[in-house]
């Protein structure tokens, strides 16, 4: 079908949950391991190198934009650079992320200072300004934060975890610690996400990848307030901001009152029944997601008939933004993903939009007034 609007309208249109042409699409670590020009940057380069040099962010950021038909492109970073930022040893050996020295007392929050995000990660503006100059007005650039519980996760483990025993000891131990160190991270990812959106990200997601691992009533208690603190900080500005968490399940009813503009959403979830939770909230969100990752490995007709499958239990495309329901891992095919991409490009959204011929970008296509 022809284009009627420019990736970035799209996308700004699902995320307000106005009409689109078709929902637009992107996939969350769409930079990466599985594109062979990923690699090749890779070879010669640390991965602290690549986030910490905005050229070579730069570089990666738009590599999949080039390759595929996304909507947006994501900001290549990571969410380790706030513990970077406050003054933590971050590494990326083989098997994952290392941090040193751990978090485990009031003592230890006590030593972070004030944070300047513009001194500190000021790569990251820098990043962010090169890539929405490549990008000029045509697709949509998102930025990003990792959210405080899962920050905190990696700075009182040290690492991944399958348990994240000590921090859920921190949390039953000494929760005074655990809030004041949730409260600090959120103070950061604030002025973090604000200075991204004012380089040029039209939207900001936080990643809460390892909320899911608590129940609902710790969620409540110990997360939802920072996380909302966020959301109210970032929108009090005009921004918009999306929240993702694995396992999100028996937090929908909490992450559906933190007011964001967007939840992500995980592939364990019926979309259906999130949509009309949704519908019933006073602040709706846009939903994202939410195939498994692993599907990008079946033939292009699965991934078709999945993609139509979500796309109908949304209910036909408006505030919908198509993504996976976490990373996309490195050995994913290209082909899975092109399957992907072209399988949303092929939706028509059951609401219509006004049409005019571009006279404001270099696309090509047709679109909807700007
Ligand atoms: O989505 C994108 O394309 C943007 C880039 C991005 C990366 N990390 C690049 C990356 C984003 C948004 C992240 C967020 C991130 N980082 C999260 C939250 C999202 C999620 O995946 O749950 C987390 C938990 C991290 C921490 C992290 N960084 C881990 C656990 C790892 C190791 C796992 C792995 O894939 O190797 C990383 C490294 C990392 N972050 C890589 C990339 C492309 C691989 C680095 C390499 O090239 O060796």
């Amino acid at each position: 079908m022809t284009a009627t609007m420019t990736p970035r309208k799209r996308f700004l249109a699902a995320l307000r949950q106005q009409p689109v042409d078709r929902p637009p699409v992107w996939m969350m670590r769409q930079a990466g391991r599985y594109l062979p020009e990923y690699r090749e940057v890779r070879k010669g380069h640390t991965f602290l190198e690549m986030v910490h040099q905005p050229e070579l962010a730069t570089e990666v950021t738009l590599q999949p934009l080039r390759r595929f038909g996304f909507d947006a492109g994501i900001l290549f970073s990571d969410i380790l650079t706030i513990p970077e930022a406050m003054g933590m040893n971050v590494q990326f050996p083989e098997g994952g992320p290392q941090l040193t020295p751990v978090v485990r007392t009031a003592a230890d929050v006590a030593k972070f200072g004030h944070v300047d995000v513009r001194e500190k990660l000021g790569y990251v503006e820098a990043a962010v300004k090169m890539i929405r100059g490549e990008l000029g007005d045509h697709h949509a650039l998102l930025g990003f934060s990792g959210a405080p519980f899962t920050l905190a996760c990696y700075m009182i483990e040290g690492h991944g975890s399958k348990t994240f025993e000590l921090t859920k000891t921190l949390m039953v131990q000494q929760p005074e610690v655990m809030r004041s160190l949730l409260d600090l991270l959120a103070d950061v990812v604030i002025d973090y996400l604000q200075m991204q959106l004012e380089a040029g990200a039209d939207a900001v997601q936080l990643f809460d990848t390892w909320a899911g691992e608590l129940r609902r009533a710790d969620y409540d208690a110990m997360v939802w307030p920072s996380t909302k603190r966020i959301v109210d900080a970032i929108q009090d500005k005009g921004g918009q901001i999306m929240v993702f968490a694995r396992h999100p399940g028996h937090l929908l009813d909490s992450t559906m009152t933190l007011g964001a503009d967007g939840l992500g959403l995980d592939w364990r979830i019926d979309m259906a029944e999130a949509a009309a939770k949704a519908s019933k909230q006073a602040l709706r969100p846009a939903l994202q997601g939410n195939l498994d990752p692993i599907e990008l490995f079946a033939p292009a007709a699965h991934i078709e008939r999945r993609v139509k499958e979500v796309y109908e239990s949304v209910g036909g495309g408006t505030g919908w933004i198509a993504n996976l329901g976490h990373g996309v891992i490195p050995p994913t095919p290209i082909a899975g993903v092109e399957a992907f991409v072209n399988a949303v490009h092929a939706l028509k959204s059951k609401t219509a939009v006004p049409h005019v011929p571009c006279s404001h970008c270099r696309c090509g296509s047709e679109h909807a007034a700007p």
